[in-house]
């Protein structure tokens, strides 16, 4: 299979057929305009390739995730994070040295520059951590410039994937009111996450070996999904050559949405409103599943699996381990499971192919791990760090990228007399 032929107004076009290395077909459409004055029209882009990337792989079908060609379930029993950091940013595991040497530049590159303190003090105590954290990211272009083109790409990777970090937890610190709580060098890079977030300086913190666990598994399981909402948004700015943080700043907004990483606060947001409501999940069901009541079981659902999402299986079964470790109960993880069990045999998600996606469960590990429930999608942020900058640095070493420029089907007016003031019809003021 070479080319597909397509007929417009009794006119043929060769399209040239690309294949990718798991036989993933596509038509390459990049002549069709030119050609024929034809565009295509993918609102969603749920049949839109934007892109050629060796970085991440996914088969919805049959419920596979690889990182670089290694699957979801051997990097999550294998890898720590940075070494996942360090696979997907430059394509390779590391040797041992190349690993410690990586880990050890982003324990020196750990702290904020002081000024940027004073950022976070001009934030309401109520402000979401994500609106500080995507604010911060952009800032620290501020810090670390590229005004003559000369940007430090490969030193600037290091310092946003430790900064973002002191980022997250500074700003879970100005949210609760407590003092910042600096990096420590002799902690390993979520050790150092977890001391500066529950640390305070009236005590010694000890790091808890099953939360630093279990923050590994979280963020290696999100660590890249290929071409979603957000990792779209940061090639998208990147492809105006929009430098590295500010890209990624505009991914981190993008995954703030309910539908994208904001599901996973909306989750537990959910089976707590379902507790208050004598744990009647049967009625959330029903809910979702009647499309006037506009509600969706977040965590459901997936553009891409369609079995299964082998990020869930493996959150579903840390889950049930960490809260057994640390002694603890969640009512909600019972409520989650029953939810679950009644939505997997309804026939209204069996024939939507709708499965708990990785927001479901990861929000009850994050409460078995301490961490409240607006830091959610900031934890999610920390784990998409490194795929969107792989992906970023990908596409900007791509010698075929161009600017992102789609086009649109118009469906306006057509060309008419400008109206005059004084004879157009009155509407209201509101207007
Ligand atoms: N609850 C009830 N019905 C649903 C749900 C849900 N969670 N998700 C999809 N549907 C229905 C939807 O109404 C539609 O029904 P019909 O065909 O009768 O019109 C059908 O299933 C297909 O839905 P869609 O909205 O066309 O699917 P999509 O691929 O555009 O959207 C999704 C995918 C994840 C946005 C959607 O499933 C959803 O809104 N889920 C809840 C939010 C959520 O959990 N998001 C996290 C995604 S995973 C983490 C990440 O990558 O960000």
């Amino acid at each position: 299979m070479s080319s597909a032929r397509l007929t417009l107004d009794d006119k043929q076009y060769e399209l040239p057929v690309v294949v990718g290395s798991e036989g993933e077909v596509a038509l390459d459409i990049s002549a069709l305009r030119a050609q024929s004055g034809a565009i295509t029209l993918d609102p969603g882009y749920g049949n839109t390739g934007s892109c050629m990337s060796a970085i991440t792989f996914i088969d919805g079908e049959k419920g596979i995730l690889r990182y670089r060609g290694y699957s979801i379930e051997e990097v999550a029993e294998k890898a720590s994070f940075t070494e996942v950091c360090y696979l997907l940013v430059y394509g390779k595991l590391p040797t041992q040295s190349e690993l410690l040497e990586f880990d050890r530049k982003l324990t020196y590159h750990s702290l904020l520059h002081e000024d940027m303190k004073n950022f976070f003090a001009g934030f309401p105590a109520t402000a979401h951590p994500m609106a500080m954290l995507s604010a911060m990211v952009a800032s620290l272009s501020a810090y670390y410039p590229d005004e003559d083109g000369s940007e430090d790409v490969p030193l600037n990777i290091v310092r946003l994937l430790s900064k973002a970090r002191t980022i997250a937890a500074f700003s879970y610190k100005k949210s609760i009111g407590q003092p910042f709580v600096y990096p420590r060098n002799d902690l390993s890079y979520t050790e150092n996450f977890l001391h500066m977030m529950f640390a305070v300086p009236a005590e010694p913190y000890r790091v808890s070996p099953v939360v630093n666990r279990a923050l590994n598994l979280l963020l290696i399981l999100h660590a890249d999904h290929e071409q979603n909402c957000s990792t779209s948004t940061v090639r998208m700015v990147g492809s105006s050559q929009a430098n590295l943080f500010a890209s990624i700043s505009a991914g981190i907004c993008a995954l703030w949405g309910p539908l994208h990483g904001g599901a996973n606060q909306k989750v537990i947001e959910m089976l707590e409103a379902i507790r208050r409501d004598n744990s009647d999940y049967q009625k959330y069901v029903a809910m979702a599943k009647d499309k006037a009541s506009g509600f969706r079981l977040m965590g459901f659902g997936h553009r891409v699996y369609k079995n299964f999402d082998p990020r869930s299986r493996i959150l579903k079964a840390a889950a049930d381990e960490v809260l057994a470790e640390m002694g603890k109960r969640d009512p909600l993880l019972e409520i989650a499971q029953h939810l679950e069990r009644v939505a997997l045999e309804d026939p209204f998600f069996v024939e939507r192919k709708l499965y708990p996606n990785v927001d479901f469960y990861s929000g009850i590990l994050y409460r078995a791990m301490g961490i409240p429930t607006n830091m959610f999608t900031v934890m999610f942020a920390l784990g998409r760090l490194p795929g969107w900058i792989a992906q970023w640095k990908e596409m900007r070493e791509d010698k075929q990228t161009r600017i992102n420029r789609p086009r649109q089907i118009y469906t306006g007016a057509t060309e008419r007399a400008w109206e005059p003031i004084e004879d157009r019809e009155r509407v209201p003021a509101s207007v």
